[in-house]
């Protein structure tokens, strides 16, 4: 008996996403299965009839476990609601980046304690959902103080944290830009740096353009921070170029797509990551998968939650937005919901349930992970795994 050891058995399909495993597919697909965990860790994984023993085991009844969900892209430190903004979209106005502001207005409003409460909530939601490692940025303060609070809040709920103070440029700079990239590549950035892993600007029409974006980009760089971009949402704004050309772990929405990009993406180690969740509350068109796929490029899926483009706290409703929109097969799907999301954190310890992987894994209530897609509006989720058990 290994000490501190979990078996899950009796597990109808067990996606591994390691090779290595079952039919040599990037699925590292077993059927009556069984994986053992222990201290946090996988330790086996295999037939269920060759299943070590361990203190604890249990029965899956023939249901599915999956890789926990990687969630590369939330905004989930936010006040306030912007429901009249996408009422006003339903009836057919289109998305403009004006309405961030109304956020930025009322997070600036809001308690520290009231801000963490409100993220501890939306965080819980994506755990119950199956998400077991959340991106978490800042963005709606956009002054050096705020945004440096919004990242203490962050470094709470997130796994990961990225200081976006290079959301959109607040209307008091309206006539003066230029000063507010440099607060954010200067006295913003110093006092953010410490309390985030990664940067992020949101590089589009109405937000910031290659130029400022690279300016802010490559002094978070010289400052040790990851590199991400919000790029090519709203047009074919140069975004996934830049991402490619300074090395960004991934460039996330990709809505407007290139040849030339997509021939930089697959050549790169940048992760393209799609946030249909943002298609789908603009009701703006979805970009193809398909293509990216089919061009060699590393695809990830994440909800981008947050309160204007994607009030999003689920994946497996990204996965089902996924294969019906945008032309992923279901294993395509969860894959880009698992190990493409590690992918895009630059994370090897999850996304995967081979030897060595974080023991963080989801029982689902269905007998295979395509049901996911097949079965939407339900999450079929049966029990989160996260390390701790
Ligand atoms: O990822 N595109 C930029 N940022 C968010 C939208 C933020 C907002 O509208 O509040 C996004 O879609
Ligand atoms: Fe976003």
């Amino acid at each position: 008996v290994i000490v501190g050891s979990h078996l899950l058995t009796n597990i109808g399909e067990l996606t591994t996403n390691d090779p290595t495993f079952g039919d040599y597919s990037a699925l590292g697909r077993l059927h009556d299965a069984a994986i053992c965990f222990e201290d946090g860790y996988v330790v086996w994984a295999g037939p269920a009839g060759a299943a070590p023993a361990a203190d604890e085991a249990t029965d899956c009844a023939g249901a599915a476990v999956v890789p926990g969900f990687v969630d590369s892209h939330t905004h989930l430190v936010f006040a306030g609601d912007r429901l009249a903004e996408f009422t006003a979209r339903a009836a057919g106005q289109p998305y403009d980046t004006g309405g961030i502001m109304d956020t930025v207005t009322a997070t600036r409003a809001a308690s520290s304690t009231e801000l963490a409460e409100q993220a501890r909530r939306r965080r819980a939601a994506l755990r119950r959902s199956g998400a077991t490692t959340v991106e978490v940025k800042s963005g709606y303060e956009l002054t050096v103080e705020g945004e440096r609070r919004l990242l203490e809040v962050a470094a709470h709920v997130g796994d990961e944290v990225t200081f976006l103070g290079a959301h959109v440029v607040p209307p008091d700079y309206a006539t003066d830009r230029e000063a507010y990239v440099e607060l954010v590549a200067g006295e913003m950035l110093e006092a953010c740096a410490p309390l985030a892993g990664w940067a992020d600007v949101f590089c589009d029409r109405g937000a910031f353009t290659v130029g400022e974006a690279r300016f802010i980009l490559e002094r978070a760089r010289e400052r040790g921070l990851g590199l991400r971009v919000h790029g090519n949402q709203r047009d074919d704004s140069g975004g996934v170029e830049l991402a490619v050309e300074l090395g960004a772990a991934s460039v996330d929405h990709c809505s407007h797509v290139n040849d030339g990009d997509l021939e930089m993406l697959a050549a790169s180690m940048t992760v393209a990551t799609l946030l249909p969740g943002a298609e789908f509350s603009t009701g703006s068109s979805y970009p193809s998968g398909r293509r990216l796929l089919d061009a060699g490029v590393t695809v990830a899926l994440a909800t981008d939650c947050n309160p204007g483009t994607s009030y999003v706290t689920s994946m497996p409703f990204v996965i089902a937005l996924a294969v019906r929109e945008m032309g992923l097969s279901p294993d395509e799907a969860l894959w880009a919901a698992t190990r493409g999301g590690a992918r895009a954190l630059r994370r090897n310890d999850v996304g995967w349930l081979g030897v060595g992987a974080r023991a963080h894994a989801v029982l689902l209530e269905v007998p295979a992970a395509a049901h996911l897609a097949y079965q939407p509006g339900s999450d079929h989720v049966a029990r989160v795994f996260d390390g701790a058990s």
